[in-house]
């Protein structure tokens, strides 16, 4: 497909140019969904991704900038981020090196606060679902799985990917709120520092009962400082309330001098930008990544 820029399991994400949206979005990303797919999806999440995408606007959220409806197709005509996507920029490098790591992280859990306040959680946060736009601004994606959840709501859904899911939601025992989000970004700090999975997920039971022992084992070949083991280890607690609210991380050793900033654009540019001129998006599995274990 020509201008493919990423695909994922419930649609094709292309690169496009939109005459009303030109003035501000010279170059927009269209994520088509096929509305006609077999499953669940379309039926049951899509309705919700729908109505969130239009409500939320955030910095670090990528925007949806109008929704419209073509043949079977649904259009999500929503700004580019032509950084890529965190999974490819931590495969290209291996890891991210910790400072740059506390800018990126410090713009996520920015944007998980402004969920949280909005009483929305994702239950899809991955690295293949945070993008990054051509300044390496976090930019939040695939709300695929959101839904609101009020104060004191409950959900047994079991969303996600497994390598990224807290315990409870693996064990379907009913979750409640944005804790099983704070984990999957435990999981995702994890994977940008040492370019490896906490967790050998081919194992699921294995898997739950190293996580129910909040064991969470570091790499030797990586060397990380102890603030950052120590946030990860505390992100990913068994029990959800023990788990540090967004606040508490912002605060925490690891990231309480990383100031919030959003690196501002130079120019605008209208040509196509190599990254996704020469296209698809691998997004490469995460089970293709080793744990600590091997
Ligand atoms: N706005 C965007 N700009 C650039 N790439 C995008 C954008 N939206 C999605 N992509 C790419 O397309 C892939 C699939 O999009 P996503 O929203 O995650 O859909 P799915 O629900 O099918 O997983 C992403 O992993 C990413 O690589
Ligand atoms: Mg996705």
């Amino acid at each position: 497909m020509p201008n493919l820029v990423g695909s994922g399991s419930y649609s094709t994400v292309v690169l496009a140019k939109y005459p009303k949206l030109a003035a501000t979005h010279p170059l927009i990303a269209i994520k088509n969904i096929d509305r006609r797919q077999a499953g669940d999806y379309v039926k049951r999440f899509l309705p919700r991704e729908l109505e969130i995408v239009k409500a939320i606007q955030h910095p670090n959220i990528c925007s949806v900038l109008e929704v419209i409806e073509h043949n079977h197709y649904l259009c999500f005509l929503t700004e580019l981020c032509d950084g890529g996507d965190l999974l490819e920029k931590i495969n290209a490098a291996k890891r991210i090196p910790e400072t740059e790591g506390k800018v990126l992280f410090r713009q996520l859990i920015e944007a998980l606060s402004y969920l949280v306040e909005n009483e929305i959680v994702h239950r899809d946060l991955k690295c293949e679902n945070i993008f990054l736009d051509k300044d390496q601004n976090i930019k939040l994606g695939d709300f695929g799985f959101a839904r609101y959840l009020r104060t004191g709501e409950k959900s047994k859904t079991f969303c996600g990917s497994r390598a990224y899911v807290a315990p409870e939601i693996l064990r379907s025992v009913e979750y409640s709120g944005h804790t099983v989000d704070i984990w999957s970004s435990g999981v995702v700090l994890f994977v940008m520092l040492t370019g490896m999975m906490p967790y050998d997920e081919r194992n699921v039971q294995k898997m739950i009962d190293t996580q129910l022992k909040h064991k969470v084992k570091f790499p030797r070949s990586v060397d990380l400082s102890v603030e950052a083991r120590t946030l990860i280890y505390e992100i990913l607690h068994p029990h959800p309330v023990s788990r540090p609210t967004c606040q508490q991380i912002k605060l925490s050793e690891w990231l309480k001098a990383t100031p919030y900033v959003i690196h501002k654009a130079k120019k605008v540019s209208v040509s196509l930008p190599p990254s996704v001129k020469s296209a698809p998006s691998s997004s490469s599995s995460t089970t293709t990544k080793p744990t600590p274990d091997e």
